[in-house]
């Protein structure tokens, strides 16, 4: 089998670590790739957004599973492009991709599929939105409706900060395009969690639950980045409720969208917050989660191509997943500055010590090879990620192989897993 991932980072390397370990798997490409994924597979100078490219690759090398990792794309149409070409792709039509591409879009899907979800307005001029903000009133989350990396919401606690955040997104224009129509809502209370399903278009088999670290300090202090940290299970959602939560929050999308005559194909990640009122969603994504990914593949025991060629062909009642009971966490290392501003071209070292320990992998991510050194190359760059017994010696673990690694000009979050622990009493 020859296998092309689209993209490069910590979620890419691990995809790569993932699919490896078919043993009929004779060829492994990875556009762009990183430092990590050069040792395990052949990195190809194709961006991830240059979709002709990457189909001019896929044609070439007669690729058989074409895995894009990131949302852009999926936006852009890849796997469209590639199924039209008849190569095999793994992940949502740009049709289905909008869940994650446009806030509003998602909103008005989950209304009609009846899932729960904050209260809110969708504003293409400041007026409304303002006049929408002063009857509501803080505390309001302000989103850019389109794809910003991340840094498109924000959670305003004061009814200046909303003021401030219709300032940004109307007139800074900080979010580019994105910034034109924007979605305000109810601000929710709980923990969050994420649910990842495998969907064929018809079927969802809900991943076990998994919990990732937004905000870049300890104590979710400081701004939202990629994700600092992830573990699963988180015990917020224990295996016992997967189903049910798939049944409210996943499989009405599957069904809605399936009705629209775009069937949802891929991974449909939710993100949710677990009120006091029940499970409520914050986001769709269209992809695995980078890093919940991470930690996820490593208590996957299935082939993962075959999974994934039975969701691209509709036969994923085929499939039962085989998830290892153990805990997995996985704790992110950036360069000091991230999500800020930050250098690049440190030397790391101590990556094959920290996998010389029991159960820990190391998934790089702003990475890249160089004379036979690894270097900086990104904001996050790697995630050390640990296989335990439970959640604590998952953690013990992961931490012990990042004390292995040195890089200068480096920080980590301390406290990933901190809120499992302490809903199962252990810290
Ligand atoms: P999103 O990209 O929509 O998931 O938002 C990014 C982050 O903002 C989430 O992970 C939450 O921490 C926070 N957030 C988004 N929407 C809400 C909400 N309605 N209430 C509280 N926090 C939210
Ligand atoms: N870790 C969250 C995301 O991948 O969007």
């Amino acid at each position: 089998m020859r296998i092309l991932i689209i993209g490069s980072g910590g979620r890419e390397h691990a995809l790569a670590w993932k699919l490896k370990q078919r043993p009929d798997v004779e060829e492994l490409y990875v556009a762009p790739g990183n430092g990590g994924t050069a040792a395990i597979a052949v990195n190809v100078p194709i961006r991830d957004d240059d979709i002709p490219g990457l189909l001019a690759f896929a044609r070439e090398k007669r690729i058989d599973l074409v895995v894009p990792g990131p949302e852009l794309p999926l936006t852009l149409g890849v796997v469209d492009a590639m199924t039209e070409a008849g190569i095999p792709c793994f992940g949502p039509s740009a049709a289905c991709a909008r869940l994650e591409g446009s806030k509003a879009f998602a909103k008005e899907v989950m209304r009609a599929a009846g899932v729960p979800t904050a209260a809110a307005g969708v504003f293409t001029d400041r007026a409304s939105a303002e006049a929408f903000a002063s009857e509501h009133g803080a505390p309001l989350v302000v989103k850019a409706d389109g794809l910003a990396a991340g840094k498109g919401v924000i959670v305003a606690m004061t009814d200046a900060e909303v003021r401030q955040a219709l300032d940004l997104m109307f007139e800074g224009n900080a979010f580019g395009k994105a910034g034109t129509t924007v979605v305000i809502e109810e601000f929710l209370r709980g923990e969050e969690v994420s649910l990842l399903s495998f969907c064929d278009g018809k079927t969802a088999l809900p991943l076990p639950s998994a919990q990732d670290h937004k905000a870049v300090f300890d104590g979710d202090k400081g701004p939202n980045t990629g994700g600092m940290g992830a573990y699963s299970p988180a015990p917020v959602v224990p295996d016992s409720r997967l189903e049910a939560l798939a049944d409210v929050v996943t499989r009405p999308i599957l069904a809605e969208m399936a009705r629209r005559g775009t069937p949802f194909k891929g991974i449909l990640y939710a993100g949710l917050m677990m009120t006091e009122d029940g499970p409520k969603v914050l986001e769709y994504n269209v992809r695995f989660g980078d890093p919940e990914c991470q930690p996820l593949l490593m208590r996957l025991k299935n082939d993962l191509a075959d999974i994934m060629l039975a969701c691209i062909e509709g036969r994923l009642d085929d499939i039962s997943l085989n998830i290892e009971t153990r805990s997995a966490l996985g704790v992110v290392l950036t360069a000091r500055g991230y999500p800020g501003s930050y250098p690049k071209g440190m030397p790391i070292s101590g990556i094959a010590d920290a996998e010389a320990l029991d159960g820990v992998q190391v998934f790089q991510a702003g990475t890249k090879a160089e004379a036979g050194r690894i270097l900086a190359n990104g904001g996050r760059v790697l995630c050390v990620t640990a296989l335990g017994d439970d959640l604590r010696e998952a953690q013990a673990r992961a931490y012990a192989g990042m004390s292995r690694l040195s890089m200068e000009n480096s920080q980590i979050r301390r406290d990933i897993g901190l809120k499992g622990l302490k809903r199962l009493g252990l810290a």
